[in-house]
């Protein structure tokens, strides 16, 4: 897979000193000379209707609360219920904050909320928090849904850290929490019917994800002293549904279906294909008593959470055993269905009529696209935007969580330097860069985005703190993603404002990922004038880079980067960070490579995977390499075919070495080649083979790999064959 690089260019702003730093940034933040000065005799008066808001605020900040007949008393903080006229968005806010008085205007509860959060961050953020600089906010959301999953099966948090959890959330103005509550390696709710989910699926024999998945994936009992696990009651989880509910939070419960079932089906043998557990992790769809079931789960499930939504799950389903399955079969049959897909879709349909019987709606994984979408289904798009864009087509509402911006599982720096996560390469820029409209839809399919959510997938992650490094302040970027206005989004500013949220994030114990020292570079590459410009990027504010232009490390006494730097002829560029004499990550090196093949024609003899097609025919010959990441835009794929290109040189002329690069990340399925077969022709038609060069990583190497494979030297001419 060989690859080149992406072109982003955003304005480097000066670095500010502003005071007001929210995120996700508003739609209009002005500042003005001054401050509000807290003091013991500051109080919150409220408007009735906002008296839980107020209320709120005060625990957070032990400001008292005064009563409206305090009105003309100098210090307060007052929360005023406007009209439609003044607050045109149900979920819009303003935020007036001078010397004697802070005032706050919405005209909805959440409006209230929101205009708190602003206001709390702005105190959270100043290094004295009893001066709250003086200003004007103004400000509404982009989007309806603004997201983030906890899968709490592979590993268990508890009711407290979820609580935590919601806190940290709301302060950023997400309002949705996705809670992926059962999966094979345990059931996580409480259901009373059903007590063996909890008393034995809810417990397994190892507490690390890794070892219990790499065994027979036994379960236990709670009585066992050595079984992990954990579940909710159903008391505690009325209590989180409240608790998020006057945080501004809906609780959207996943019960998944009819795959990743392995936990039930150890319980309740009867409900697979076989009649025995531990052989699949499917549910069996010809068999009514799996739909009792179901249903009879959803009706507490129900009872417990009253979001408009309940995810069912529907990802990564094997349909193996339902291909040998007698019941699965006679289901097909009966039900003039085509095929597993089908029935599968069958599956989804029945429980979406049960949903909507219940006055809800079925929420679930792109998967259940596949064998045709339920009529009122909402479509949560993973893999890739495709789904997402293939439903709101089609009319279906989309919540967009694509893996390549969304999966806060991946690695967020260099994997070489992080605790192990389960592969990608997701950096917090990346995550900010993402728009959640898919720019092939017309504006009236884009109404169907409701928003975006992010994905903590917990194999690797196995504490609240690390659950914590790897959310924040990934999580900040999402919450920008899906808040602000496209035009008000800009990478560089968050970044500076991003400073003031490391405070905050100190202040409130939060294991945030400290800024990265890694550099990226952006490469514009002018083919025809032979000239590159780089741009070094680095999650630091404006640090110390050192460079080289000959592969050498460098160090401070090389020559140091400004604001860009310009190369004109092929040089391996070095960079570093050097701060205070100490060298803070590895160098980084950009082959800015001024070959033969610039520019020129490349055919593809075998069409490149459709998935990953990186910049189509000028991958190969843009002079640019891809990054550490696969999801880059300039690695190219082969799925399915074997990569075979041609080069078309145009004339003769003297090669002397042919080299192209080549990933490997096991994790999400990214290997060698297990060759390299170079051909040469003078005719474009008669090919010789000049040399075949083997892969000689294993693909046992689990560690993201990057090799250059050709590196050979020929004293040739014509074209080239790869
Ligand atoms: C998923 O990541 N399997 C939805």
């Amino acid at each position: 897979m060989p690859y080149v690089f992406v072109l982003f260019l955003a304005p480097v702003r000066a670095q500010t000193t502003k005071r007001i730093n929210i995120i996700p940034q508003p739609s209009m933040v002005t500042e003005k000379p001054g401050e509000f000065m807290l003091t013991a005799d500051t109080r919150i008066i409220s408007d009735p209707m906002f008296a839980e808001i107020a209320e709120l605020f005060s625990s957070q900040t032990f400001i008292k609360q005064g009563s409206s007949k305090e009105k003309d008393q100098p210090h307060q903080i007052r929360f005023n219920r406007v009209g439609i006229n003044i607050i045109p968005d149900s979920a819009g806010y303003r935020l007036l904050i001078t010397p004697k008085r802070i005032s706050i205007f919405a005209r909805t509860r959440i409006g209230a909320l929101y205009a708190m959060q602003s206001l709390l961050q702005v105190q959270l953020s100043q290094p004295k928090r009893s001066a709250i600089p003086c200003g004007e906010v103004n400000d509404h959301p982009r989007f309806g849904y603004r997201g983030a999953m906890i899968d709490v099966s592979r590993h268990f948090f508890s009711a407290s850290y979820i609580k935590r959890f919601i806190d940290l959330m709301a302060l950023y103005k997400l309002n949705t929490f996705h809670w992926h509550l059962v999966d094979g390696p345990g059931w996580r709710l409480e259901i009373k019917k059903y007590p063996e989910l909890t008393s034995k699926g809810a417990w397994r024999t190892h507490k690390i994800w890794k070892e219990w998945w790499g065994t027979e994936r036994q379960y236990s009992t709670e009585d066992d002293p050595n079984a992990y696990g954990g579940y909710y009651t159903q008391q505690e989880a009325i209590e989180i549904v409240d608790y998020a509910q006057k945080r501004g939070i809906t609780i959207i419960p996943e019960i998944e279906m009819p795959g990743h079932s392995n936990e039930v089906l150890s319980v309740f043998p009867n409900l697979t294909c076989t009649g025995k557990p531990y052989r699949s992790g499917e549910l069996c769809l010809g068999n009514d008593s799996t739909f009792t079931f179901l249903e009879n789960v959803l009706t507490e499930v129900l009872a417990i959470f009253p979001s408009k939504y309940i995810h069912i799950g529907g990802d990564e389903a094997d349909q193996k055993a339902w291909k040998q399955c007698t019941k699965c079969q006679k289901r097909i049959k009966d039900e003039h269905l085509k095929n597993e897909s089908e029935l599968q879709s069958y599956g989804v349909r029945r429980m979406e009529k049960f949903l909507t019987n219940h006055k809800r709606k079925l929420l679930g994984w792109d998967e259940i696209l596949e064998g045709g979408l339920a009529p009122d289904a909402t479509v949560m798009s993973w893999r890739g935007e495709q789904g997402g864009i293939t439903a709101a087509q089609m009319g279906h509402y989309v919540v967009m969580t694509p893996g390549s911006h969304c999966y806060f599982d991946y690695y967020q720096a260099d994997p070489a330097t992080q605790p192990r996560a389960i592969g990608g390469y997701l950096t917090l820029e990346k995550v900010y860069s993402y728009e959640p409209v898919p720019a092939v839809l017309n504006p009236s399919q884009a109404k169907y985005i409701l928003g975006a959510q992010a994905n903590i997938w917990t194999e690797y992650i196995g504490t609240p703190e690390y659950l914590e490094y790897m959310t924040f302040p990934r999580l900040l970027a999402m919450s920008e993603v899906t808040w602000s206005a496209k035009k008000d989004r800009n990478f560089d500013d968050f970044k500076h404002r991003l400073q003031a949220h490391y405070l905050i994030m100190k202040r409130l114990n939060v294991n945030y990922f400290r800024p990265s020292y890694h550099l990226d570079a952006e490469t514009k590459l002018d083919i025809k004038n032979r000239n590159a410009v780089l741009h070094f990027r680095s999650e630091q504010i404006n640090p110390p880079i050192f460079y080289t232009l000959d592969g050498q490390e460098p160090s401070a006494n090389s020559l140091k980067y400004k604001d860009s730097l310009a190369v004109n002829s092929s040089a391996k560029v070095t960079a570093v960070i050097i701060e205070n004499g100490q060298l803070k990550d590895k160098p980084v090196q950009i082959d800015i490579d001024f070959h033969q093949a610039l520019g020129k024609k490349v055919i593809y003899n075998l069409p490149h995977s459709k998935s990953y097609p990186a910049q189509k025919e000028t991958s190969l010959v843009n002079g640019l390499r891809g990054s550490l990441t696969y999801g880059d835009g300039q690695w190219q794929g082969f799925d399915t075919n074997d990569m075979d290109v041609t080069i078309d040189l145009e004339r003769s002329i003297p090669l002397t070495s042919i080299s192209t690069s080549f990933m490997q990340q096991v994790g999400p399925g990214v290997f060698m080649p297990d060759f390299v077969e170079v051909s040469l022709s003078d005719n474009g038609i008669d090919f010789h083979k000049v040399e075949t060069i083997k892969n000689i990583i294993p693909a046992t190497e689990k560690a993201l790999t990057i090799k250059e494979l050709l590196n050979s030297s020929y004293k040739c001419n014509f074209w080239v064959k790869q």
